[in-house]
């Protein structure tokens, strides 16, 4: 029984993170995507937001559930029960750090492996800072989330103003 997780701040998430997600979801029987409830982080949406947007994105994977975390991602993962990490590579860029926390939690937990996935090549630009970042200046983000998230997004900065 392989369980993994897909750990991120999904802040909102993007359509790269649901393609991440539908592609690793075939690789493992069960995947948890972990939402880090990270309070030193300014979020634009709360947890309970974040939580439920990818559940409703990803209703339709059997094997997806939805988890919010604390503190050490192994810690977590060993709570549940999961071995494998599952992260997304976007550029090279990404390398550097991604290569250093994997690192770094193996050290912590050597059962721990972590299964990186190259992003596919019409999301390799895509973030949610990226999305945040339009959606500030009332630009179109419909290439970067589903339809009914949109309004949800501007509305944060419709609050904000
Ligand atoms: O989407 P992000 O913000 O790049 O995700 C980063 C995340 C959540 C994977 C990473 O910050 C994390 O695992 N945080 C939990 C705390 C932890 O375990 N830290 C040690 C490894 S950085």
């Amino acid at each position: 029984m392989k369980k993994a997780i897909y750990p991120g701040s999904f802040d909102p998430v993007t359509f790269g993170h649901m393609d991440i997600i539908t592609r690793a979801s075939q690789l493992v029987d069960e995947l948890v995507v972990g939402v880090l409830n990270n309070s030193a982080k300014n979020s634009l949406f709360s947890l309970p937001e974040r939580v439920s947007m990818i559940e409703e994105m990803t209703r339709d994977l059997p094997n997806v559930t939805v988890a919010s975390f604390n503190g050490l991602l192994v810690d977590f993962m060993n709570e549940i029960g999961a071995t494998i990490i599952v992260r997304g590579l976007r550029a090279v860029t990404d390398f550097e750090y991604e290569l250093q926390i994997a690192q770094a939690n193996h050290v912590q937990d050597e059962r721990i492996e972590t299964v990186f996935l190259t992003a596919d090549f019409k999301y390799s630009y895509l973030s949610s800072t990226i999305v945040k970042e339009f959606a500030s200046y009332g630009g179109d983000i419909s290439h970067f989330v589903p339809q009914c998230f949109i309004d949800r997004i501007y509305q944060k900065y419709s609050q904000k103003g």
